[in-house]
């Protein structure tokens, strides 16, 4: 079961709740939400307020991305703004271990974000903490970047990370530069979770939902 996430972030804000139920409409059944601080990463996106405002307007998945330095300060403000699943970044916690469980106490699912310079052995040690690698295939920071080649390696090394911890389970999910010409081969490498903001929302948003879809199910 694969699932496309598409990442509002290249959305039109000024109809935000509009562009969120188009894509659902079309069979996203999960929803990326980039959230970004301007010190972990060089620029600043929505918090949780905004969150909690399109909450309203979907049953889509919440896949919230905390591009935060030390995110533990605000779980709990993006479990009430409605979060499924929340995501930190390894490079940005004193405490990775600490801040998944505290993300699972609060009764979401857990994401260990891991940028493109961080090996996937990271991960390693947290495999009972996490339902959820997230493989950055760009540097984070701003939408419509170019897709990092070896990303497709790493994906492959979780997906042997989580068979060998008999975690066949786990998600695994690649953000970042993700469109028609290379949706499939993340899928094949391992990814089971595919971000795509601009592929996505530039242009005609349903048809673009739908055709990712189809490439992803011939997968
Ligand atoms: C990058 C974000 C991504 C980004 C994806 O920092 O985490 O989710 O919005 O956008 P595209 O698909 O355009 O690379
Ligand atoms: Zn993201």
């Amino acid at each position: 079961m694969r699932e496309l996430s598409p990442s509002v972030l290249s959305a039109d804000f000024s109809v935000l709740g509009k562009e969120i139920q188009t894509v659902a409409e079309a069979g996203a059944g999960m929803l990326h939400l980039d959230v970004m601080d301007g010190d972990f990463v060089p620029n600043i996106s929505f918090g949780a307020p905004v969150i909690a405002s399109v909450r309203k307007v979907t049953q889509a998945v919440f896949d919230v991305h905390l591009m935060v330095r030390e995110p533990a300060r605000y779980l709990e403000d993006f479990k009430k703004a409605g979060a499924d699943l929340i995501s930190v970044h390894y490079e940005a916690c004193e405490d990775a271990g600490g801040t998944l469980k505290k993300i699972r106490e609060l009764g979401c699912k857990a994401g260990l974000a891991i940028n493109p310079d961080t090996p996937v052995s990271v991960v390693k040690p947290y495999m009972e903490l996490v339902d959820m690698i997230l493989v950055m295939s760009v540097y984070p920071g701003f939408g419509g970047q170019k897709f990092i080649e070896t990303s497709l390696e790493k994906l492959a090394e979780a997906k042997a990370l989580a068979e060998a911890c008999g975690r066949g389970d786990l998600l695994i999910e690649v953000d970042g530069g993700i469109g028609v010409s290379n949706i499939r081969q993340a899928c094949e490498a391992g990814a089971n979770v595919l971000v795509a903001g601009s592929a996505v929302f530039r242009g005609d948003a349903a048809q673009n939902v739908k055709e990712l879809l189809s490439l992803m199910k011939t997968a």
